[in-house]
């Protein structure tokens, strides 16, 4: 873990509610797609935990959604404003499989930038199932298409398939040899529910962020563990959702 200021290059809106933020300084600490950060706001005493949705040795991606407070103040931040960020948190995606299924919910989709160009660097084009609640969220669509096997769904049906990315994938011919998944916490216990075979990414509210607090542990098969520190991304046979 290291603690770093950071400065931004870029901040701007990708659809209703998400925004794209690049840092700039020495992100030579990140190893593995998922890891996370978590970032310093002026007016707020706990920091705010965001996945590296993408990353260089000088730059770090992140993209978010406007939820409240804190990531309010984090799209209106300037070009050139500098933010207190710390880097090298959690575990990330560390096992890459052959023939991999990605199953991103909404803003579940972040982390899977880096993960998709770390499979096509292998010369693997992963399945990406994205799922949303209405076409008008969705991000980054010509990426996806250019270097995923792209299904969409919407809960309107008014792109792709009508429906979640569970359901989707229940009623598709898809193969794959492990999943990786991001998302609501619902999507990702019906995922672990139809099949044991991939790795869930969760989310849990943070105190510290750095393992000291056990305030964002969850139950697992080898008791409880802590998302910021074992996690986030945990073996979908390990979690036990209650
Ligand atoms: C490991 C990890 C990675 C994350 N990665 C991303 C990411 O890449 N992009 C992104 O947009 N968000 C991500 N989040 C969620 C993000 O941290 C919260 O949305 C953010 O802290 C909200 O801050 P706020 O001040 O705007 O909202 P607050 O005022 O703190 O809360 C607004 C609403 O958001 C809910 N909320 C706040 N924090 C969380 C949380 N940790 N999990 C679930 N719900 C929460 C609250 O219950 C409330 O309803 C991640 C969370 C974790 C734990
Ligand atoms: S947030 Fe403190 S241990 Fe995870």
């Amino acid at each position: 873990m290291k603690d770093l200021l950071l400065e931004i290059i870029d901040n701007k809106k990708l659809s209703n509610s998400i925004y794209q933020m690049v840092l700039k300084g020495d992100l030579s600490i990140i190893k593995y797609p998922n890891e996370f950060v978590n970032v310093k706001l002026k007016d707020f005493y706990l920091r705010r935990p965001f996945s590296v949705a993408d990353y260089t040795t000088n730059t770090l991606t992140i993209i978010y959604k406007v939820l409240g407070e804190g990531t309010k103040e984090m799209s209106c931040l300037q070009v050139g404003t500098k933010l207190n960020v710390l880097v090298g948190l959690g575990n990330g995606f560390r096992e890459l499989s052959n023939n991999p299924l990605i199953v991103a919910g909404g803003i579940g989709i972040a982390p899977f930038i880096n993960l998709i160009k770390v499979f096509n660097k292998k010369g693997i084009k992963p399945t990406l199932i994205y799922g949303e609640q209405t076409k008008d969220n969705f991000i980054l669509l010509d990426f996806f298409k250019e270097h995923t096997n792209l299904y969409l769904t919407t809960d309107d049906g008014s792109l792709g398939y009508k429906g979640n990315a569970v359901n989707f994938l229940k009623n598709s011919q898809i193969n794959f040899d492990k999943y990786y998944a991001c998302g609501p916490n619902l999507m990702l216990k019906a995922l672990k529910e139809y099949s044991d075979n991939g790795y869930l990414s969760l989310e849990a509210r943070m105190g510290c962020g750095f393992g000291a607090c056990m305030g964002c542990s969850i139950k697992t098969i080898n008791g409880y563990k802590r998302v910021c520190k074992e996690g986030p991304v945990f073996k979908a046979s390990e979690v036990i959702y209650e």
